[in-house]
């Protein structure tokens, strides 16, 4: 086979570097753009991670997946743009702060700080990152108002919600918890049960209790305000069927779940106190973050524009720019319907495609902090190397919404076998040898591994544009698993002995590192470390995906560094391990994460101190109930009937009525005071008590005994 390309074309003219457009369009360009080599004009956004909370290996599925997206959108010549930002308003961040001692200025402040270093490490590599907590926010969310209010679209109406009279705050259902309406669970949030699932309004809980105060809240009503999203509903029919820019799963949920019926209206304010922005026409209430949240896109291109002399019309008002959101499953209604529609009201330009991923398990479970799979990005970086976790990403997703698993064997194979076992080896078993040969002038005989590698960019390039990364990462495997053998065969190692060969060591030299690095070209979205590393070690920096198409010929070849280590699976079990123990709350007071109110104490002070001695003279037992009765004429008491183990019984009148109900209490363990002197009561006898707190009432707490414990045993 004669040499696939000519030997002088070492490097690409300037005018080779604008790329040809692909053969099949693809199907995000934009229906009027012209059929030629005109670079395409793309903004691109990840969702804006909140700042209540730092990034995780979860979040990182988005932001990986987005920067090479971008990365490769770059590579091809096109004009590309990422734009992300924090966002910073909501009542989390107003109650975390408080908590904390500090404004809610200096809070986002800080956490800015550390998503971006996080976002950095991971190589995330934003053109902009701001904030939603900025004037350009603050006075586009302005312009969206009014035209909506022009528009007609905005209602007032009054929304009963529960408030809280102790922190002085309305409370979002997270902040409520109490008994479930439907099964009569404890200690379940404001708008859906754990155990039953059954879903309600806050106001609905039995009991409800503010986690703020742990104060009682009370029903309140406040005027909101609400975008009246039904008279949006033709347009956004019209949009999602038609505009191609949402993963038909996506548009068919749409379709089936809302657009079916009437679109309910959205409540789009909150009452004083809210960490955000007031609004303008109406005093003392705040846009609710996730009208702020998406405006915060714009307003963060807004300050790109600033500081690199462009105009914001350019990228939010063109139908020359393409618009690509990439967010998680979760928040797929704020984008597909709501998002448009301010778009639409305010003359925006709509995005191209919302590009919506699953979600990230490990293990085949939900993540979660008490197992130690909700790895921090900051404590993963302490473990590994980001490499590995943006390979790994690349290799698992696709186009469509499905979540994805991060299993320690699968990962800790496709980084070893994969990565370093066929890519990074190409390099490694020839690496000191080129440095020493140089590369030969003419590219050698190959059996045609570079020709066939280079027709491969195309559908590698498909592959990335239509976001099916994984599908590129396997077609780039089997060029790898291509290049291998040819090394095997021609055994450098033993070239390199033979003075006489120089020469064809110097062939094998030329022909491996110029395979491995149309790997590390089309690996450079994923892994730019690595290309960078290629484009060092070669002299000649990869910028182009054309690069190629052409080998890299008689050059000389800097001193070779290895590129990439295999990892051990102990190093993932040791960041899981860390994950278990991290402290997320940057707090120097350990009790803030459960804020218990300082109430009860205030109303019952500590009692004289007194000596163990006088302490054990109370018998304390754990002991069983095995009877509960209603006590018919008495306003408060139940009788127990109580087992200390064995024959011994004891029966007991306890005040617990209006907190416990009979079935609840028979079998369970409880502490009693065994030794207290019997006393004649109006309905039998009592003999002892059974240990409670609280207050009175409803608002009485039995003292459980942990597993384990047995009727008899004393409580010391
Ligand atoms: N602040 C909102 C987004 C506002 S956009 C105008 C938000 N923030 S978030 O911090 O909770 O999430 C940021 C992104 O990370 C979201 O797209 C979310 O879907 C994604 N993920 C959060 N946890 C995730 C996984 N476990 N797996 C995959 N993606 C996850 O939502
Ligand atoms: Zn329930």
């Amino acid at each position: 086979m004669s040499n696939p390309t000519p030997p002088t074309a070492a490097t690409a003219s300037p005018a080779t570097r604008a790329e040809p457009a692909p053969a099949t369009r693809p199907e995000t360009a934009p229906a009027q753009r012209p059929e030629t080599a005109t670079p395409r004009r793309i903004l691109v956004t990840s969702a804006l991670p909140y700042a209540n909370g730092p990034i995780h290996i979860g979040h990182l599925v988005e932001y990986i997946q987005t920067d090479i997206w971008v990365r490769f959108q770059k590579l091809r010549g096109n004009r590309c743009v990422y734009i992300c930002a924090d966002d910073t308003h909501g009542t989390a961040i107003m109650i975390r702060a408080g908590r904390e001692g500090r404004s809610e200025v200096e809070l986002i402040a800080q956490m800015s700080e550390s998503h971006q270093a996080d976002f950095a490490g991971f190589g995330i590599d934003f053109d902009h990152y701001g904030s939603t907590h900025c004037d350009e926010n603050r006075q586009l969310c302005g312009e969206f108002w009014q035209a909506m209010r022009d528009q007609g679209l905005i209602v007032q109406r009054d929304v009963a919600q529960l408030y809280d009279p102790e922190s002085n705050t309305f409370l979002a259902d997270r902040f409520v918890r109490g008994t479930c309406p439907n099964c009569g669970a404890h200690n379940q949030p404001g708008d859906n049960c754990g155990p039953c699932g059954a879903t309600y309004s806050p106001t609905d809980l039995i009991d409800p209790k503010s986690t703020l105060s742990g104060a009682t809240p009370i029903v309140r009503e406040a005027p909101h305000l609400f975008v009246q999203l039904e008279k949006l509903h033709g347009f956004l029919a019209d949009w999602i069927d038609q505009s191609g820019a949402l993963q038909s799963e996506t548009a068919n949920y749409l379709k089936g779940h809302f657009l079916a019926k009437e679109l309910r209206d959205w409540d789009i304010s909150r009452p004083a106190p809210y960490f955000g922005f007031e609004i303008p026409d109406a005093p003392g209430h705040f846009w609710y973050v996730w009208f702020d949240a998406p405006i915060g896109y714009i307003a963060s291109t807004a300050q790109w524009c600033q500081a690199h002399g462009e105009r914001l019309e350019d990228w939010w008002k063109s139908d020359q720019t393409e618009i690509h959101h990439f967010i998680g499953k979760d928040i797929t209604y704020f984008h597909t319907l709501f998002w448009p529609g301010m778009l639409h009201a305010a003359g925006y330009q709509l995005p191209t495609k919302v590009h919506i991923h699953g979600f990230l398990n490990v293990g085949g479970e939900k993540m979660s902090k008490s197992t130690g799979t909700l790895v921090a990005a900051e404590t993963y970086l302490r473990h590994a190397d980001p490499s590995y976790l943006r390979y790994f990403y690349a290799s698992k997703l696709g186009a469509r919404v499905e979540d994805l698993d991060l299993g320690p064997e699968e990962f800790v194979d496709k980084i070893n076998s994969d990565l370093v076992g066929k890519v990074v080896n190409l390099a490694s078993r020839v690496g000191k040898f080129a440095s020493r040969t140089g590369l030969a002038a003419t590219y050698p005989e190959d059996g045609g591994l570079f020709a066939a590698a280079a027709a491969a960019g195309e559908e590698i390039a498909e592959a990335y544009e239509a976001c099916e990364f994984a599908r590129a990462m396997r077609r780039i495997m089997e060029l790898a698993d291509a290049a291998n053998p040819f090394v095997e065969r021609a055994r450098p190692w033993d070239l390199n002995k033979d003075p006489d060969k120089l020469d064809e060591l110097r062939d094998v030299c030329t022909v491996a590192t110029n395979l491995f690095r149309q790997l590390a070209i089309y690996l450079a979205p994923v892994l730019p470390k690595l290309a960078e590393q290629c484009g060092q070690w070669l002299g000649d920096p990869i910028v182009r995906w054309d690069q190629s198409q052409t080998p890299l010929l008689g050059t000389a070849v800097q001193p070779f560094q290895r590129m990439m280590d295999r990892i051990p699976i102990e190093a993932l079990h040791k960041m899981i391990e860390d994950s278990r123990n991290d402290d997320d709350t940057p707090t120097t007071d350990p009790a803030a994460q459960w804020n218990d109110s300082d109430q009860p104490l205030q109303a019952e002070p500590l009692a004289p101190e007194i000596t163990i001695d006088e302490f054990a003279k109370v018998d304390l037992r754990i002991a069983r109930i095995i009877e509960a009765e209603q006590v018919p004429e008495a306003n408060k008491l139940l009788r127990l009937t109580l087992s200390l183990g064995g024959t011994e019984r004891r029966q007991v009148f306890a005040g617990i009525k209006a907190a416990y109900t009979p079935e609840q209490l028979v079998g369970r363990l409880v502490v009693m005071v065994a030794n207290l002197a019997p006393r004649k009561m109006r309905f039998g006898l009592s003999e002892g008590m059974v240990t409670a707190a609280g207050p009175g009432g409803a608002e009485v707490f039995l003292l459980g005994v942990d597993e384990g414990g047995l009727p008899g045993q004393r409580v010391h």
